[in-house]
């Protein structure tokens, strides 16, 4: 019998299937260890789970022994981890979810890799995810699949259980039609998809681009306005659904936190990201060092804090990332660095919360320039932490934040030019008009938080999934 506290968990219905877990573990000399997972999903997904109760399911980065657990029982929810076995991590994750999907979808066309062997990796982990979910969930739950890792998920599930309401979540771009029809695999991907109820996305864009892909490529009925496609008798709802942060919680943090220690004279450019290629790091540091040519006043004045959470380090192009960017790192320093100043400081790791709050809340300028960007909620996480004399959100205009956070100053990464210029106006920003723009931004982040999302898409979802029964 299930105790009270396991009902509870049980009873909201609510059932996430992602790659990760908030947990991922690592063998360590004395049993595994928890290390808490990186990137937006999770961020994105604790909160709701830790106000709604729920059903996580995912993978917990390594194989369980008998009598290990994934969960330290503190949890407000359960936590079902997925076994992937050994053999099939590597061609899954690192391969056609992370060097042919990933840069893909974030029009990287030249990155992507197409391996046969990898697809069919892929093909075996989504149906032991898809099994997985089978066997943990009740007939009235709401399951919602996320992200590119599991986009067969929904079909192999829909087979296994024909009336369990299904959703699907997008985390990061969908791509144009012109860039998704060079996967090989386009059509089953698809597929796959179209067996959820409810496909959503971050923004329009990416609606459209699916459409268009439903339409052009597998000749279905597609109604854009109403964001309709009829398949094998089923009707799928396409919505976009930008995703909040849990706003107050950032906001509470930024009040609490201690001073960030950045000293009286020191001005902060701050950039917060995983370390990926699709973040723009090296175009933002020469970036940085453009407007130090430019603009010599800002020297000794301004410094470019850059956190860089390690990511994906098993796949070659993230090494070779942080070799360019350590070296850049290196000769911007060199270069313009004094006896007293260095230009920029970077930190390879995680930091913890409230220290990450007051660099937010104490930082002048949130420098978010991401090439492609499904939403990215740094952006967001800023601006929560506003809390004092405010500072500026400089945001690339090819991040899905850029469709609503409208009062950011925007630009476009690859223009290095353009970037620096704006980052003067920014650091030149009279404090009415920061104060203007950021009120307007604060004021859209409480109210569109992460719980209103959840809310609207389980909302979203049921009706669908009801109209579909
Ligand atoms: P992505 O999902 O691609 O990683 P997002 O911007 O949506 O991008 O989410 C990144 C998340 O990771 C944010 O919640 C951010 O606070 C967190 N994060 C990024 N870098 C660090 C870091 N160095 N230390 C702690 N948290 C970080
Ligand atoms: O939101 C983008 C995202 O890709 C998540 O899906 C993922 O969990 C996260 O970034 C971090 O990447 P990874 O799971 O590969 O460590």
């Amino acid at each position: 019998m299930p105790d009270d506290r396991t009902r509870e968990r049980r009873e909201s219905g609510l059932v996430t299937v992602s790659n990760r877990l908030p947990v991922t573990l690592r063998r360590g000399p004395r049993g595994p260890e928890r290390v808490r997972s990186s990137g937006g999903l999770v961020a994105a997904f604790e909160p709701i789970l830790e106000d709604r109760g729920g059903l996580w399911i995912g993978w917990p980065g390594l194989e369980l022994r008998p009598g290990e657990s994934v969960s330290d029982g503190e949890d407000h929810y359960q936590l079902a981890p997925v076994g992937i076995p050994r053999h099939d991590v590597k061609p899954y994750y690192q391969g056609f979810s992370n060097r042919t999907l990933w840069p893909l979808f974030h029009t990287l066309p030249g990155q992507a890799v197409f391996e046969t062997s990898e697809w069919d990796a892929y093909q075996r982990v989504n149906e032991r995810f898809a099994e997985a979910t089978a066997a943990a969930i009740q007939p009235d739950d709401h399951v919602i699949v996320n992200d590119y890792h599991l986009m067969l998920t929904p079909g192999y599930l829909r087979k296994l259980a024909p009336e369990v309401a299904v959703g699907f979540f997008l985390h990061i771009p969908f791509p144009p039609y012109d860039v998704f029809r060079v996967l090989p695999w386009a059509r089953p991907l698809l597929r796959g998809l179209l067996a959820a109820d409810l496909v959503g996305f971050h923004v329009s864009g990416y609606v459209r681009n699916f459409l268009d892909c439903t339409h052009r490529l597998l000749g279905l009925k597609t109604d854009v306005r109403r964001g309709i496609v009829q398949i094998d008798g089923r009707t799928v709802r396409v919505i976009a659904l930008p995703l909040g942060i849990d706003f107050a919680h950032y906001e509470s943090l930024a009040k609490g936190a201690p001073d960030a220690g950045f000293g009286n004279q020191e001005r902060v450019v701050l950039g917060v990201d995983r370390l990926d290629y699709t973040k723009g790091i090296p175009e933002r540091i020469h970036a940085f060092a453009r407007l130090l040519e430019t603009h010599p006043e800002h020297r000794e004045k301004v410094t470019l804090l850059q956190l860089a959470v390690p990511s994906r380090s098993q796949v070659t192009e993230y090494q070779e990332l942080k070799r360019e960017i350590d070296e850049l790192v290196g000769q911007v320093n060199g270069r313009f660095g004094t006896a007293s100043w260095s230009p920029i400081r970077y930190l390879y790791r995680s930091v913890s919360p409230d220290k990450l709050a007051a660099m937010y809340r104490d930082a002048d300028v949130a420098f978010v320039t991401p090439l492609r960007d499904g939403m990215n909620l740094v952006a967001k996480e800023y601006v929560a932490c506003q809390v004092n004399d405010p500072g500026v959100l400089l945001l690339s205009h090819t991040a899905g934040a850029a469709e609503t956070m409208t009062e950011a100053l925007l630009v476009n990464p690859y223009n290095i030019d353009d970037t620096a210029a704006k980052l003067h106006q920014a650091l030149a920003m009279p404090k009415g008009e920061r104060r203007a723009r950021m009120r307007a931004l604060r004021k859209r982040e409480a109210s569109h938080n992460v719980h209103r999302w959840a809310k609207r898409l389980v909302q979203r979802l049921a009706r669908a999934a009801r109209e579909n029964r």
